[in-house]
């Protein structure tokens, strides 16, 4: 990439000296110059030196010599601009050139200014293309992190109401329990711009607006507005014009706090601390709670036309528990964003996830996964993978009481467990001590383990054996 600070380096690459020696006078002060006099020069500087620009000759050595170096360097960098040059107009050399990859075509000539435009343009045409190109690669990577994975019939049917609310600019609440994915939802909620980038999105903890504070940090302020304000700063609603202002947990946002919101909502516009001009403003509002914003408007915790103004497009989101179908999906998505794709999920294992209630949703499941890539010694995950609290909530679950051999999932799980238990007996001949440190488990624990599978005889071959 081009670094602001330094002028832009251009490789001549021409037999005829006399062009060399003008257009290096013509380009002196605004270009860093490098000379080639054949090809072969040429591409030792290219495969050596940072270069932004080349001014080719089509006629060299040989009278195509110039053509054949197009493919050459474009093998070595497909984006740098090329500008050929030629003393005879030769329209035919000209369009098989611009075939081959060149960017432009530049007759010779003593006057070097259309030459020096040209230059311009390509350089100017290039710092566009790396700009478009690094918003292209924000604007995916971000569709990337908050990705909304899942096919459950609740998660089509929630992108479909997402698609109709992002279409239009109604303040919309999403209601979940923690963990479902509101912030998700609330970035899924984002229009793309002309340009491809996403509009605006300011996330706000509603709970840290403070009163002392809350004024500029919702409308910002003008220098020496207050002790301490060294500079105008923007507030929240200015940040996000054009976009979206999103108050995570709203519900506990401060009622002097809603009040301000509410006028702001009805305004459209703020004044800075200091300033008496106010700025028009189009933003959206997307709030986020987990609790029931309508009791606390019974209870008189929340303004009922803050609720009203927040509320045009309500939008819910099911806890995880009841969308069990989306876990192996999930389950998917989060290896491979810990960068394990190669992570294989039994099918008891999965199904061992899918019976257990979730109460911290998609975040915690996300959190097993981090957690079963840490602890696991190979790519395949068993149901001994995981935490104990998941293989704990199998008991008595029915919708594990279809296991492969008639069995339920805790039943096979048991088995296999007494099945691990009784072979390391064996092999550390009644030594539990060093099964305990073997297997990573607390002696008394094992001992239990050992007794409610029938293995007791153990205890007393163990003390034999210490
Ligand atoms: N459907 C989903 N697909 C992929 N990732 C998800 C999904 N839902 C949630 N997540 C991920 O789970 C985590 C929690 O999501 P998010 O922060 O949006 O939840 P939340 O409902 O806002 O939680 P809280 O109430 O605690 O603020 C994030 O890492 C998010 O990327
Ligand atoms: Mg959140």
């Amino acid at each position: 990439m081009q670094n602001p600070q330094k002028p832009s380096r251009v490789l001549i690459i021409d037999d005829d000296s006399v062009f060399q020696m003008a257009t290096k006078l013509a380009f002196k002060g605004i270009y860093e110059i490098r000379s080639a006099y054949n090809g072969d020069e040429a591409l030792a500087i290219l495969r050596n030196q940072a270069v932004e620009i080349v001014l080719l000759d089509i006629q060299m050595r040989t009278p195509d010599e110039g053509l054949k170096l197009i493919p050459k360097i474009r093998d070595l960098d497909p984006d740098l601009p090329i500008i050929m040059t030629s003393g005879m107009t030769d329209y035919e050399s000209v369009r098989e050139a611009m075939r081959l990859g060149a960017s432009d075509y530049v007759g010779k000539s003593l006057e070097q200014e259309e030459l020096l435009h040209a230059v311009q343009r390509q350089l100017e045409n290039q710092k566009l293309k790396t700009r478009n190109q690094q918003k292209d690669f924000q604007a995916r990577l971000e569709h990337k992190t908050h990705r909304l994975v899942g096919n459950s019939p609740s998660i089509l049917a929630l992108r479909k109401v997402i698609d109709k609310a992002r279409a239009s600019s109604f303040n919309v609440v999403i209601t979940g329990e923690t963990g479902t994915g509101k912030e998700v939802v609330a970035r899924q909620l984002r229009k793309t711009l002309e340009d491809g980038t996403l509009e605006p999105f300011v996330a706000v903890d509603s709970a840290t607006i403070q009163s002392t504070t809350a004024e500029s940090q919702l409308f910002g302020h003008e220098k020496g507005a207050f002790t301490g304000a060294d500079k105008s700063t923007k507030g929240i609603f200015e940040e996000a014009s054009g976009g979206i202002v999103y108050f995570d947990e709203v519900a506990n946002m401060p009622l002097s706090i809603q009040s301000k919101l509410l006028r702001v909502l009805q305004e459209k516009e703020v004044t800075r601390l200091g300033s008496n001009k106010p700025i028009p403003l189009d933003f959206r509002v997307v709030c986020a709670t987990n609790r029931n914003l309508e009791e606390m408007v019974s209870k008189g915790e929340f303004k009922d036309d803050l609720l009203q103004r927040i509320s045009v497009i309500p939008i819910s989101i099911e806890p995880l528990r009841k969308r069990q179908e989306d876990i192996p999906e999930l389950l998917a998505h989060f290896s491979k964003k810990h960068g394990r794709p190669d992570l294989k999920w039994s099918d008891d294992a999965i199904q061992c996830v899918r019976t257990y209630t979730w109460p911290g949703n998609v975040r915690e499941l996300g959190n097993l996964v981090a957690f079963v890539i840490t602890m696991a010694e190979s790519n395949e995950i068993e149901i001994s993978d995981l935490p104990p609290k998941f293989r704990e909530g199998l008991r008595g679950s029915p919708a594990v009481e279809n296991g492969t051999h008639g069995k339920s999932l805790y039943e096979q799980v048991a088995d296999f467990e007494k099945q691990v238990l009784g072979r390391e007996l064996e092999s550390s001949q009644g030594n539990i001590s060093r099964m305990a440190l073997k297997l990573g488990m607390d002696r008394s624990h094992l001992y239990t383990k050992l007794k409610e599978h029938g293995l007791q005889s153990s205890r007393s071959a163990q003390k034999k054996s210490e």
